[in-house]
């Protein structure tokens, strides 16, 4: 049984029936079959592989940047296998300006509306023209507007009614030539009138100093969403933690890092085994060595039993957990 160690991030060792790569549509179509249990995979920085998977992994390599622009936008189409971060750098060396806050994000171009990355004050629904894609139960090709993938914090239609129903092929990007860089995220607000390359400079400095570096320590970046609450529920937890942070989401909700409500509950630096709490981001969960999934799920729910015992807010994985059959939830 082929190894999925180098293709996850957190690097367990697991294995699954085999791995295919595909670089083009035909060559997925050859290697789908709808009859086997199926994981498409980009850069599995967003999907750990607890055990083993009894299943097909099919990892997209499907290449190819184009571009052109009018007077007022740059419209760049990017094949859902490329790396992120070289195409962010790509449209850094272009004066393609827009996604430098998303700099440094591992994984792939094409999983990146799945979740709707974001970091530093900016998200990528902001910039997605459209979707190219293969519905899997047709094999026939479609395009989804931006608008209509129904993007929030983390989400869009690709975890809901497209959920493992489409192969993302192509995204099509709309950068604005005349923009504002987004300077108010904790670390960029107090730099002096950035330009974008300063904010890409600063973005994978801040990171390179907070967030483990998946190829030295394995992880999956957060592994739990920023959970969202009300603001009655807030008001409540302000008066006996008076230093808990929020951001503001809507007229009666706020945002709380789960890093803080992690913090406090004092697994920051904490290990169960092979698994460890971040000791300077705790919302990142690391495999220190020859970490087991059996440890990552009971560490992730011990922190989330402490969190809800504290706080009352019951954290959501962000992660994509994968058993034996596939998908999992906590
Ligand atoms: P994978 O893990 O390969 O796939 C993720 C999901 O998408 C899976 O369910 C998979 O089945 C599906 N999928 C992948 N490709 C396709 C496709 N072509 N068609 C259909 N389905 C597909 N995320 C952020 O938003 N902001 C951050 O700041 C951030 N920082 C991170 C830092 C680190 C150190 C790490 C390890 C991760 C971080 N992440 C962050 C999470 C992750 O990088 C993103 O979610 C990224 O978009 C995942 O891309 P991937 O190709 O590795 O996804
Ligand atoms: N904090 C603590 N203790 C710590 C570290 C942080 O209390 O040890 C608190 C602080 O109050 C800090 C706050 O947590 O201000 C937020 O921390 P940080 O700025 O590092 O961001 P985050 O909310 O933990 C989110 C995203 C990241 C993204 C950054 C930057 C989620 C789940 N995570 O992290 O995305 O890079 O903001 O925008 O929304 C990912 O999704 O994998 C990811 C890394």
């Amino acid at each position: 049984m082929p190894s999925l160690q180098q293709y996850h991030t957190f690097s367990l060792a697991s294995n699954c029936a085999s791995i295919v790569e595909f670089d083009s549509v035909d060559s997925f179509l050859n290697a789908y079959n709808p009859t086997v249990n199926t994981y498409i995979l980009g850069g599995g920085s967003n999907s750990v592989f607890l055990n083993d998977f009894d299943g097909v992994v099919l990892v997209n390599k499907i290449k190819g940047i184009s571009h052109y622009d009018t007077e007022s936008h740059h419209h760049i189409s990017v094949g859902a296998g490329e790396d992120w971060h070289e195409f962010v750098s790509l449209c850094m060396q272009n004066e393609w300006f827009g996604l430098e806050n998303l700099a440094l994000i591992p994984g792939s171009v094409g999983a990146s509306p799945i979740q709707n990355i974001g970091a530093y004050g900016v998200e990528i629904h902001a910039f997605i023209d459209s979707i190219e894609a293969i519905l899997l139960e047709t094999k026939e090709p479609f395009l989804i507007k931006g608008a209509d993938c129904q993007f929030g914090y983390r989400d869009s239609i690709f975890k809901h009614a497209l959920y493992g129903k489409a192969l993302i092929t192509k995204v099509n990007f709309t950068l604005p030539k005349e923009y504002e860089v987004v300077a108010t995220y904790g670390e960029l607000a107090v730099m002096d009138s950035p330009t974008a390359l300063d904010i890409y400079n600063k973005v994978i400095e801040v990171r390179k100093a907070k967030l483990p570096d998946p190829k030295q320590l394995g992880n999956a970046g957060s592994f739990f969403k920023n959970p969202v609450v009300s603001l009655t529920h807030f008001e409540e937890l302000k008066r006996v933690h008076f230093d808990i942070p929020s951001y503001p989401v809507s007229e009666n909700q706020v945002k709380v890092p789960a890093a803080w409500l992690i913090d406090k509950t004092g697994f920051k630096g904490k290990a169960l085994n092979d698994v460890r709490c971040h000791p300077t981001q705790p919302l990142v969960l690391t495999n220190i060595g020859n970490a087991q999934g059996g440890d990552l799920i009971a560490l992730a729910k011990q922190i989330m039993h402490a969190v809800e015992s504290e706080f009352k807010i019951l954290l959501e994985p962000e992660v994509r957990l994968v058993g034996k059959e596939g998908l999992i939830s906590l």
